[in-house]
């Protein structure tokens, strides 16, 4: 394992690095780019691999996971992989809407721990309502260890955090530097998270990037992170995890 790396311990007495490489890239990247990135992340220290179905790369992570045990830069055990399974149906481009059963989903993924095809199994943009649906599911055999939701500092999700907390549940982060602003989701008037007044003013005071401090905030409130973050960056990152981090409550 790489000791450099904070690890957060989930439900099923699993650990996970408390900062993952997200894999989302938009369809004019070619894949490609993926392999590279992810040897390069891999490299750097992340541990932690955030894929899902829906970005079509998984075969190119696993190309760059291969190469990086191939060279001796990790073992299989090392690297935290997460998938996710896609519940809705496209076609030409448009949605097809279904009633999709979250429980019957969710007792499959349940067996699918217990077949030993994912070690551990949470979900993902799931609100309280939805995670009690789970937790009081008759018959529950496996809690969630974590719930994959949009969080930053303009939507922090005190709220969600506290009831995940309660249930021993991590919430992992996305979006934590603003998200890629892609037009299909994103309106491109709302102010550009990296700009933040109060994140460069912490930036300024810390000498580190306004993407870093974004990135602690959350290390520091317990959650878990997800990023696309250059070399560098990740290296100016670590330095700054036994940071005292009082501003940043
Ligand atoms: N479960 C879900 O529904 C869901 C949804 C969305 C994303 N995700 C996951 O979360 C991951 C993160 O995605 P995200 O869209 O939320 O991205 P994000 O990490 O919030 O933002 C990525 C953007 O931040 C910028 N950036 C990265 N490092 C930087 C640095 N050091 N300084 C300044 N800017 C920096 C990059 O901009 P430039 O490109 O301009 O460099 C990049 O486009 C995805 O890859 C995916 O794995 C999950």
């Amino acid at each position: 394992m790489n000791s450099r790396l904070q690890y957060v311990e989930l439900n099923d007495g699993r650990f996970i690095p408390g900062l993952g490489f997200g894999t989302y890239k938009p369809p004019e990247v070619p894949n490609s780019k993926t392999t590279e990135a992810t040897k390069i992340a891999i490299e750097a220290g992340y541990r932690h691999i955030d894929c899902a179905y829906a970005y079509q790369v998984e075969e190119e992570v696993g190309l760059a996971v291969r190469s990086k045990i191939a060279d001796g830069t990790v073992k299989r055990e090392d690297i935290f992989c997460t998938s996710k399974v896609l519940c809705i149906q496209y076609e030409n481009g448009k949605t097809i809407y279904d009633h999709v059963d979250l429980c019957a989903v969710w007792e499959a993924m349940e067996k699918c721990k217990d077949a030993g095809l994912a070690k551990s199994i949470g979900v993902s943009n799931f609100n309280r309502r939805q995670l009690e649906m789970i937790l009081n599911k008759p018959g529950l055999k496996y809690k969630p260890v974590c719930n994959q939701v949009e969080c930053h500092v303009y939507h922090n999700q005190r709220k969600l955090l506290d009831f995940c907390k309660s249930k021993n549940i991590v919430l992992v982060a996305y979006g934590a530097l603003g998200t890629q602003r892609d037009k299909q989701w994103v309106d491109q008037s709302s102010p550009v998270l990296l700009d933040d007044p109060v994140l460069g003013a912490l930036a300024k005071k810390h000498k580190r990037s306004p993407a870093l401090i974004a990135l602690r905030y959350q290390l520091q409130r317990g959650v878990v992170v997800l990023a696309q973050i250059s070399y560098l960056a990740f290296s100016c990152f670590l330095c700054v995890y036994t940071y005292n981090g009082m501003d940043l409550r």
